[in-house]
């Protein structure tokens, strides 16, 4: 099909709409002053590091004093040092030199410890940060992971973080030298000489307003900035995380098109907070200039008339020139500063997040020995929006070994029990339990023994078939291992690589086919050795002959097991000891198979005489 008509203006906004929500929405405007909780973060992550940081600044500090020091050493030098070497004593212009010299390697010395020792704390910190981040993304329930796009944790891991490196690889050192060189040289200035001191200082008035039209007009483009790369970042992930759609619906060129928007967008938002600062340095720049004009005016004045010498003048003027470098240099880390701020207090807002489904350390209430898989639901309430419940005040028990097969129409609410029952989430009212154990109380352990879910996704990791395997049970051995493989029929499936179980399935297990993987995925669920097992629609991808080994196997496999198969077929209902139709989030029929034909009137017996018709 060729496409002739024109395609829509890209719509940002809805993009937008998945890139932003309350948490990215941090005005960067107030990057100088951290939140309360970015600051504890911070506090958090130095604190080990205390003794150290200490050295570390104390290093710079000292460091910068030195620096200082030289102008005034050049002051004396002029004043005393000259005339002195006038009359033939050089003592005073010698300990000037050695003490410039000294100065310098003092400060030349203690700068790279600080390079070194702030790097050093910077990384570590760095690297536990990112380690909480990533824990805490996986500790956050499925609710949060719904909500935050994958593109947008993708954006916390790595541009966030490089904003963080960035700062403190490139910024760091000239943003804390500069800001203690400013103080130093205005109390230096006044110290020196006071009215001359006041007439530099008069300098600040317009680089107050420089300084405050610049961050100004950078926060509003460096947001930009931001905004378009989150943009540029969430549809490169989105679009080839579907590349599959991608490719079967020719989306392509309008992918292209749409990446191209939002690239240019990126471009002119990039050049848009590179020109200001082309106004912005320059006018530092001759601030600094016409004030040293006119220092040289009032100061010549000054010495003319004999309140001050030479090299007062001569180390006012240098002192001068110290200050309003760093003043550019500050400016210039501006953005790096506010990137670095940003991205922490959108990280600290990450951490923020509680789990909604608290898993405890320890169970209570767990039965002593092997779950046997008795499961109640009383009176639960659920919906995955506040407002929009799915299933109300729902009660159901399955009595333990009981293997029952859940029905209905899609949209009735069977994958939401089977998530409730394998504590994806949590009831809003109402509890579920296993053998009289709230599963709110039950630990990782206890919870991975009384529940296990298979579903239609069957994720697989980059592994081999039995590491795959033994993500149901992280300690199981080999044999057993194979013994669960065999249970489903995954050692047909194995016969056929070159390296059986050891063979890899490749990315997302795509050397597999949706069936093979299925089968994977439920001998995975079964080395865990749950006391319930959930299908949800396991089946679905296998053909009519490997679904009727899964039906043997299963059959073997859930002796001694509670099970609830979520199915769309009729047979896989036929090994059911018991049929529940859903509908609306409420069950309309419940029996044996048997019964329910019997009684002939319900949905059950409906799908029935359907199959048996397509059959003749
Ligand atoms: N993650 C989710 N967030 C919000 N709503 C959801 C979510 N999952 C399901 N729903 C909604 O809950 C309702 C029940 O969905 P559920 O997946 O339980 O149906 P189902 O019976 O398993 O259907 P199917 O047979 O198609 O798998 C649907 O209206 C669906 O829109
Ligand atoms: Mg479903």
């Amino acid at each position: 099909m060729t496409t002739t008509e024109t395609t829509p203006e890209v719509d940002i906004e809805q993009w937008r709409g998945v890139a932003a929500d309350t948490e990215d929405d941090i005005p960067v405007a107030v990057s100088v002053v951290l939140r309360r909780r970015t600051r504890n973060l911070i506090g958090s992550l130095v604190r080990p590091y205390k003794r150290q940081a200490i050295r570390v600044l104390l290093a710079i500090v000292v460091g910068t004093a030195a620096s200082m020091a030289i102008p005034a050493l050049v002051g004396i030098g002029i004043d005393s040092g000259i005339s002195d070497a006038r009359r033939g004593d050089h003592t005073t212009i010698a300990l000037v030199v050695i003490g410039i010299v000294l100065c310098a390697l003092t400060q030349a010395w203690l700068t790279r410890v600080f390079i070194l020792g702030s790097g050093r704390i910077g990384q570590a910190a760095v690297l536990e940060l990112r380690r909480r981040v990533f824990t805490h993304f996986q500790d956050l329930s499925l609710s949060f992971h719904e909500r935050y796009t994958s593109g947008r944790m993708i954006s916390r891991l790595t541009s966030d973080f490089d904003a963080i490196n960035a700062l403190l690889e490139a910024g760091l050192d000239t943003l804390v030298t500069s800001v203690l060189t400013i103080i130093t040289i205005t109390v230096i200035l006044l110290v020196l000489d006071w009215p001359l001191a006041l007439v530099s200082l008069a300098s600040l008035i317009p680089l107050f307003f420089l300084s405050r039209w610049y961050q100004r007009r950078s926060t509003v483009a460096y947001r930009k900035t931001r905004d378009a790369i989150a943009l540029v970042i969430i549809h490169f992930t989105e679009s080839l995380r579907g590349i599959r759609a991608v490719k079967a619906f020719r989306r392509e060129p309008r992918n292209d098109e749409i990446f191209r928007d939002l690239d240019e967008r990126n471009r002119e938002a990039m050049t848009e907070s590179f020109q200001l600062l082309t106004v912005y340095w320059p006018g530092i720049r001759m601030v600094g200039n016409v004030t040293t004009a006119l220092v040289l005016l009032y100061g010549g004045d000054r010495v003319i008339s004999g309140h001050m010498g030479v090299g007062v003048l001569a180390a006012f003027v240098l002192y001068l020139r110290q200050f309003f470098e760093p003043m550019a240099e500050v400016s210039q880390f501006y953005d790096s500063f506010q990137g670095a701020a940003a991205g922490i207090e959108k990280l600290a807002g990450v951490l923020d997040e509680t789990p909604k489904v608290i898993i405890p350390a320890v169970s209570t209430g767990a039965p002593d020995g092997l779950f046997r898989g008795e499961v109640h639901v009383e009176d639960v309430t659920f919906g995955y929006r506040e407002g929009r419940e799915i299933v109300r005040d729902f009660s159901l028990h399955i009595p333990a070994g009981q293997t029952v097969a859940l029905l209905g129409n899609t949209g009735a609410g069977k994958s939401t029990l089977a998530r409730l029952l394998a504590r994806f989430y949590d009831p809003i009212s109402g509890t579920v339990s296993i053998d009289g154990a709230d599963l709110r109380n039950l630990s990782e352990v206890d919870l991975r023994r009384a529940v296990a879910m298979v579903t239609q996704e069957s994720f697989m990791f980059t592994g081999s078939v039995a590491e795959n395997i033994a993500f149901g049970r992280p300690d199981a051995t080999r044999a057993e291992i194979e013994a669960a493989g065999r249970a489903v029929g995954v050692d047909a499936v194995v016969q056929h690589l070159r390296n059986g179980y050891d063979e890899s399935v490749g990315k997302n297990g795509g050397r597999l086919s949706a069936g093979q993987r299925q089968l994977i995925a439920m001998a995975r669920a079964l080395l865990g050795d749950p006391a319930v097992l959930i299908l949800d629609e396991a089946s679905s991808s296998l053909d009519a002959p490997t679904e009727r080994l899964v039906q043997n196997a299963l059959k073997t496999v859930l002796v001694d097991r509670t099970a609830l198969i979520i199915a769309h077929r009729l047979s896989t209902a036929a090994i059911a000891d018991r049929v529940l139709v859903m509908a609306d989030g409420r069950i309309v029929e419940d029996g044996t198979p048997a019964d329910l034909l019997a009684e002939g009137t319900g949905e059950y017996a409906a799908l029935a005489q359907q199959w048996r018709q397509s059959l003749v």
